[in-house]
């Protein structure tokens, strides 16, 4: 596991996380190549099967990063999002896969500093816990079926 570099994807809402993100990369914040940002309206777009397809597609890591309690643009998507995260970390859990793979977070569109630092944070987190071992397994082997 020693060259392990986990393949993150970060579910960023277009208002808040992802500008989050493009200010990470103005203010020269650095957040590791392994995360790679999938932008979507609103969290509250992210279903517990894009979860778990990620999952089962090659993502050792998936978070949702969306905006603050209260300021979601769509009014509680960001709420929504954060029931499926935990829903997935519950089958996750039965399945006996570590749940600290998946994570929700919000923040504010000015927050890059924080966005780099969360990225940082999940890369580590996910190196450590190593290769998701359900990766790329096809859909009829899989644990992570997405129906
Ligand atoms: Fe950002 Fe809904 S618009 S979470």
């Amino acid at each position: 596991m020693g060259n392990f570099e986990p393949v993150i994807v970060a579910f960023c809402c277009n208002y808040c996380a992802y500008t989050a993100a493009d200010m990470a990369g103005s203010m020269r914040h650095c957040y590791p190549p392994n995360v790679k940002i999938v932008k979507v309206p609103c969290t509250g777009k992210v279903d517990v099967k894009h979860i778990m397809l990620a999952l089962r597609k090659g993502a050792d890591g998936v978070y949702v990063a969306g905006c603050l309690e209260g300021d979601c643009h769509f009014k509680n998507g960001n709420n929504k999002a954060a029931l499926r995260v935990a829903r997935v970390k519950k089958i996750l859990d039965e399945i006996g896969i570590e749940k600290e793979r998946v994570e929700m977070v919000t923040m504010s569109a000015g927050m890059g500093k924080d966005f780099a630092r969360i990225a940082v944070e999940i890369t580590e987190k996910i190196r450590k816990l190593g290769p998701n071992p359900v990766k790329n397994i096809s859909a009829g082997q899989s644990k992570l079926a997405t129906g």
